[in-house]
């Protein structure tokens, strides 16, 4: 049977109560790595939309980014790790076939034992179906009360050389998901209700499990994109849903930038045979500007975050957009290749006081350090080594150098197949010390 626009009725007081980022210190300009390779960098900037690439310093890894922006949610917003009963880590770019990211995390975050912990994965879906299922916890009362804590956190990384590279990033996004908020909490409702969703199985991109780096076709996904996109808003629109031209905003998952102007062109595509009426070129650009661009900082700035993307579109809006109010609907679409798509629906719960200065979006790119080709290079050759068995050792712990100087998690490298982990400021001052001193002592 084909389920038009699912049914369920949600509690419609589902509410993300805290959104915080985690954005790499470092970064490439997409203007140096197109002019370095040999590339015209309007390629890069006015055919791909993108200005800077997000780089992870080798020390760092999905687990280390998911527990970096989880601190940043529990200091800004000042939750309680006792207030959590569900941690879903959404990522593709785990760190083992069998332990999720999850056990780290809760872990690392102090989460109470009878926390429910654990990973999701399909591709850069998986937030969005973390954040439904938390939400449908939340519904159907087994929460007992108690708060979601849902991670989206990956790196974006392709074969040096090839296509996909221009389109990396890395970054994680953590979402409080609670019910019945005081209106103080209220940041935003997401409506799993009046949605649609499509899926089938393509290959458009894919990791296999022997390789570091994504595989794409590129201009084939694209494609899977549109066709999903097409798919879902068909539905929606037939199920009884709104215009896209009413929502005050639109959110994409986006590979690159200029994905959203490809997707609006889409849906008015497809609303101008429902409506038969269409925006005139001009109206269609102004719409753009004002209703879809503003989501798009995060990505011009960062690259492809995989999980995260449609949700660094949301933190984007919210600190970048000023206007952006009580009230205001909100669309979004989130794309995973695979492929498993869905379009659904949001309302802001409160006014800018609620956020402002609790997302860490802006406060992260303003303090970010430049990175030049060369070194890129370096990292990625280092991180390549620590993903062997057996790489670590005290010597290799690099004292300091380059490491960011905010960064309380950091990958050491294997010993006895066990991923090595320092998860304190303390404890980095302290080994560091020790690499100093020349000390050889072991963990
Ligand atoms: N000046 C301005 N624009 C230029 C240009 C120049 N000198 N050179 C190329 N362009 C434009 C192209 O016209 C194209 O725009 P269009 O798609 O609107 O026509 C765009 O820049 C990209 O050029 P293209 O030749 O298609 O690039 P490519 O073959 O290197 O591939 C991607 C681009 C996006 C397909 C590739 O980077 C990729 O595979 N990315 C990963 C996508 C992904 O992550 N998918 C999975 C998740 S959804």
């Amino acid at each position: 049977m084909n389920h038009i626009v699912e049914t369920v009725t949600f509690r419609s007081d589902v509410w993300v109560e805290g959104i915080s980022v985690y954005v790499p210190h470092y970064f490439m300009p997409h203007r140096e790595f197109a002019l370095t390779t040999g590339v015209d960098p309007d390629k890069y900037t006015a055919g791909l939309g993108c200005k800077n690439m997000a780089i992870t310093h080798p020390v760092e890894d999905a687990v280390t980014m998911a527990a970096e922006a989880g601190e940043n949610l529990f200091t800004w917003w000042g939750f309680d790790p006792d207030d959590f009963g569900l941690l879903i880590v959404a990522t593709e770019t785990g760190v083992d076939w069998a332990k999720p990211v999850a056990s780290y995390i809760h872990q690392f975050l102090s989460l109470p034992s009878d926390c429910r912990a654990f990973d999701l994965q399909h591709a850069c879906f998986g937030a969005t179906g973390a954040l439904s299922m938390a939400a449908g916890w939340i519904c159907s009362g087994m929460s007992g009360g108690r708060k979601a804590l849902v991670i989206a956190t990956d790196i974006a990384k392709y074969e040096v050389g090839s296509a996909g590279e221009a389109t990396q990033g890395a970054g994680a996004v953590a979402l409080a998901v609670g019910a019945g908020a005081e209106t103080t909490k209220r940041v935003f409702s997401p409506n799993f209700s009046l949605n649609a969703v499509y899926s089938q199985n393509v290959m458009d991109f894919w990791r296999p499990g022997y390789s570091q780096n994504a595989v794409v076709n590129g201009k084939y996904s694209i494609e899977c994109y549109l066709k999903a996109l097409g798919a879902c808003y068909t539905k929606y629109r037939m199920g009884g849903g709104r215009s896209y031209r009413q929502f005050s905003y639109l959110l994409f998952h986006l590979p690159f930038p200029k994905m959203a102007w490809k997707a609006v062109l889409k849906l008015e595509e497809i609303e101008s045979e429902i409506s038969g009426s269409a925006l005139a070129d001009g109206e269609l650009a102004d719409f753009y500007e004002k209703r879809v661009s503003p989501s798009t900082f995060g990505a011009r700035q960062i690259g492809n975050i995989y999980c995260g993307s449609v949700y660094l579109a949301m933190a984007s809006l919210l600190e970048v957009e000023k206007d952006c109010a009580a009230g205001e609907e909100i669309a979004l679409f989130s794309y995973g290749s695979g492929c498993c798509a869905e379009f659904f629906t949001a309302v802001i719960g409160g006014r800018r006081e609620i956020w402002e200065g609790k997302i860490g979006l802006l406060k992260a790119l303003s303090r970010r350090e430049r990175l030049d080709y060369k070194t890129y290079l370096e990292f990625r050759k280092v991180s390549d080594g620590l993903a062997h068995s057996e790489s670590f050792s005290v010597g290799r712990i690099p004292a300091g150098q380059h490491i960011p100087p905010e960064l309380r998690y950091m990958f050491l490298g294997y010993k006895r197949n066990r991923r090595m982990y320092i998860t304190s400021i303390a404890e980095r001052d302290y080994w560091s010390d020790k690499v100093r001193s020349g000390a050889q002592s072991q963990f």
